[in-house]
């Protein structure tokens, strides 16, 4: 697949680099500097090269949504026309001090922008872990057991776009139902990263779900 990346730092840095390692061709796009996106282009190892939004959008099938909740209308702006393409958001609707969600309960941030950008399906994925386990789990992706990842959606074709993604990475995806869903991924994700930076164990922490039997 062809991938851009909107919003190259730890989460789009990350996976943009392991996109192009599991042999897709990706475009880094939306940092503050223009050379970062270019180092992390040649780091990347794979087929990978800098870009603005417009190119990271126009080049594409699918796209990873990776700003702050701040920076979305930008980026958007700056990609233009995204219709038709697949875009998975990692991105929580965070306050600008991170302390809390804006949007829950009854919405989600990637239901709004869903809303931000109609003809463009969109996924929720990859904002239920840490950055920093995704190197491990993309070493470990040819073992029997591969932690969970839970992604939703509403278009069929983009959640299989999503789950290839999320597989190449080295997850197991778990299709946790329509976009509406990611009212609940969202705050889980807050979880998750509770436990990983203030609880015990730091941030080496994914999960796994396992149906208990009867
Ligand atoms: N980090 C995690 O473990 C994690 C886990 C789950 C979900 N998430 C969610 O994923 C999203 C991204 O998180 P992150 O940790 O990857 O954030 P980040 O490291 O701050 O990355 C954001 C990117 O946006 C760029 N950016 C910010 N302001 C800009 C501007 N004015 N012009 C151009 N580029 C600009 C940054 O540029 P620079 O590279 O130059 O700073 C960076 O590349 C957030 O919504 C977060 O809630 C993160």
């Amino acid at each position: 697949m062809r991938i851009g990346i909107l919003g190259s730092g730890l989460m789009g840095g990350k996976l943009g680099t392991l996109f192009a390692r599991a042999g897709h061709d990706v475009v880094f796009s939306y940092a503050r500097s223009e050379e970062k996106l270019k180092r992390l282009a040649r780091s990347a190892k794979g087929n990978a090269r800098a870009g603005t939004p417009r190119e990271a959008g126009q080049d594409s099938n699918a796209l990873l949504l990776a700003v702050h909740w701040s920076r979305i209308d930008d980026v958007l702006a700056q990609a233009g026309d995204l219709a038709g393409k697949v875009v998975l958001t990692c991105s929580l609707p965070m306050n600008d001090d991170d302390t809390a969600l804006v949007i829950g309960n009854t919405s989600s941030g990637a239901e709004k922008l869903a809303e931000k950008i109609p003809g463009a399906p969109v996924v929720a994925a990859f904002n239920t872990v840490p950055s920093e386990v995704l190197f491990d789990v993309y070493a470990g992706r040819h073992k029997a057991a591969r932690p969970s990842l839970v992604y939703c959606g509403d278009d069929r074709r983009a959640k299989t776009t999503a789950a290839r993604l999320i597989r190449d990475v080295g997850f197991e995806p778990l299709d946790a139902g329509p976009l509406r869903i990611a009212r609940y991924t969202e705050p889980f994700g807050l979880l998750v990263a509770q436990l990983a930076y203030e609880g015990k164990g730091g941030p080496r922490l994914a999960y796994t779900f396992q149906r208990s039997k009867s």
